[in-house]
This record gives C-alpha cells, sequence and structure tokens, in this order.
C-alpha cells in the first residue's frame, strides 16, 4: 500500500519502509514543499498506529527515522505557531471554546454534501476521513498518561464512547469500517494515502504529533474539543447528504451515531478535559487554544480546497447549472 514519493523527504522515508538501512538517510534529505513533508511524517507517524503492518516494527523506535521527524517537526510546528493568532482568550475556558468554534468561519463540506454533492465526491470524501476515521481518537489516547486526575478521566469517560464501551462492535473506528466496505470501498487503514491531498495529511499530522509529544499535551486536548464541538451538526447534515444520494444504512449510520455522542462529548471536552486542565497548569492556556484553532483552521483550509477542486468540475461539466 505505500504510496509514491512527493519529494526527497518522503522518498527517503519510503526507501527505508522498503527495506534501504535507516542509516543511509540523507540527513539533509528534503523536504521538497509542504506536501512532501507532510507525506513523510505521516509515514513517519504511522509507524506508531497500524498503517505499516508489513513493515519491520523496530524502525518504529529507529533513530536515524526520528532524527529526520525531529528535522521535519520543527519548521512545520513553528508555521502552526505563526498561524494562531493569539494570545488565547482570559475567560472560562469551556466557555471560550465554545464561543471559538461557534465564531470560527470557513468553508462548510457538510452543507455541501447535504444538498449538492456527487456520488463521486461523497466517495473521495470518505476515501479522505478514512485516514483519521479508521484510527478514530488513537492521536489522542496517547495524551492519557500526561493528564493530571481531573481532564484524565473526562477524558476517558468520553474514550470509553469512541472506543464502543466495551463492545468490539461498537467502536467508532469499526462503525466506520463497517461503512467503508458497504459502500465498497477498503476499510484497510491508509489503504488511501496516496490520494490523500496535503490538507488531509497535515490534519492527520497534527493530531499525531499533538498526542506523541508531551510538550503538546494542552494542544492535544484543545484539538479534541474543537473537534468535538465541531462535529454533531456536521455529522447530521453528512448523514442527510449520504440518504439523498441513497447510500447504504452502515455508512449513513457512522454520522448518525456521532450526532448523538458528539453532543455530549463537546461538553466533556470544552468544559471538565480543557477546563481541568488548564485550572492545574494554567500555563498551558495557549497551548489549549492554538490546538483548538489547529483544529478548525486545517479542517477549513481542507473544505476550501474540495469545494474550490468540486465547484470547479462541476462549472466545466456542461450538464450541470453553475
Ligand atoms: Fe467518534
Ligand atoms: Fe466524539
Amino acid at each position: 500500500m505505500l504510496p509514491r514519493a512527493r519529494g526527497a523527504a518522503s522518498g527517503a522515508v519510503l526507501q527505508v519502509l522498503d527495506g534501504a538501512p535507516p542509516e543511509a538517510v540523507d540527513p539533509v534529505a528534503g523536504p521538497d514543499g509542504p506536501d512532501d513533508e507532510q507525506l513523510a511524517l505521516w509515514l513517519l507517524y504511522a509507524l506508531h498506529h497500524r498503517e505499516l503492518a508489513e513493515v519491520d516494527e523496530v524502525l518504529e523506535w529507529d533513530p536515524s527515522l526520528l532524527g529526520l521527524r525531529r528535522r521535519l517537526e520543527g519548521p512545520w510546528e513553528q508555521r502552526l505557531r505563526d498561524r494562531f493568532v493569539g494570545p488565547a482568550p482570559p475567560g472560562d475556558v469551556g466557555e471560550e471554546l465554545f464561543e471559538l468554534t461557534a465564531a470560527f468561519e470557513g468553508a462548510s463540506l457538510s452543507s455541501y454534501v447535504q444538498r449538492t454533492a456527487t456520488l463521486d465526491q461523497v466517495l473521495e470524501l470518505l476515501r479522505h476521513r478514512s485516514l483519521y476515521h479508521l484510527r478514530e481518537f488513537d492521536p489522542t489516547a496517547w495524551v492519557v498518561p500526561r493528564l493530571p486526575a481531573r481532564p484524565k478521566a473526562a477524558l476517558l469517560e468520553l474514550a470509553f464512547d469512541e472506543y464502543g464501551g466495551g463492545d468490539p462492535r461498537r467502536l467508532h473506528s469499526h462503525l466506520f469500517a463497517r461503512g467503508l466496505r458497504a459502500v465498497g470501498l477498503d476499510e484497510t487503514p491508509g489503504t488511501y494515502v496516496g490520494e490523500a491531498p496535503t490538507e488531509v495529511l497535515e490534519q492527520n499530522n497534527a493530531m499525531s504529533l499533538f498526542g506523541l509529544h508531551r510538550r503538546w499535551r494542552g494542544a492535544a486536548v484543545g484539538h479534541l474539543a474543537a473537534f468535538e464541538a465541531t462535529s454533531s451538526l456536521p455529522s447530521r447534515r453528512i448523514a442527510l447528504g449520504l440518504r439523498r444520494l441513497g447510500l447504504p444504512e452502515e455508512i449513513a449510520g457512522y454520522y448518525d451515531e456521532h450526532v448523538m455522542a458528539d453532543a455530549v462529548h463537546d461538553q466533556l471536552a470544552c468544559r471538565l478535559v480543557c477546563g481541568s486542565l488548564v485550572a492545574e497548569e494554567p500555563d498551558l492556556r495557549d497551548d489549549v487554544f492554538l490546538g483548538a484553532f489547529t483544529c478548525l483552521d486545517l479542517e477549513a483550509r481542507y473544505a476550501a480546497r474540495m469545494l474550490g477542486d468540486w465547484q470547479g468540475e462541476q462549472r466545466a461539466d456542461p450538464g450541470v447549472p453553475a
């Protein structure tokens, strides 16, 4: 399933994944732009997940690959910091997070899916979304041991739902896999990385970055809060769009699950997880809001890209009114 290289950095990682000795990684290889950087990082993070099951597991902690990862992460982390217009608001953390997510203006993919998207466009969206939904909650789970008691307990209450409440058939990643199968797509994690645009890779990489580094624990829970607070209503719109197109109940059901669940998860994440973390570690306030902003910003970038592509396709099709 290995994708094609997008430049020197992703090419160097792919060579190692394909069997070349890690010490041979060129210490100054690339990246050749953000697309190459994000694919290389996605591959390096995937060593900590389940997508590269065929690759030697020892590579997960190989010093040459970890060194390359740090060299790629540094400039990218600076870009994430530069995009965030701080400082964080001084008021109640939960209220301010709800305010941030409600006031954020970005393109909406869910409204487009509800009313306008074609079957091909929806299938493309599902392939892109599969990168995260097939590992749903996993990158955030890494933050659990880094949290004090109150935010940790609240996060695990939320995680229990994401992981099926004790029932392996109810894991959100499993519900999405079942939906993919029902629409004729491949449920193997990582299958569609080769066609993922930079924006999708960056969304997934941000969650892995925040989850894997203890110093980013504030951003990890802030990202989760924004994710949950922008899920319930869009999930309802997407379920309506999937049914408009006659897609199977299995995939619409994945989104139905999130209409109800995320109306509770957003309260848990914003008020209890983030609120109690900042109460105990006030210095993390800016990072919590940086994480929330990053979630919203990366989704807006992805939505703008896809709507640009899709509306361009429709304008180019003489059978579709502009
Ligand atoms: Fe979920
Ligand atoms: Fe959720």
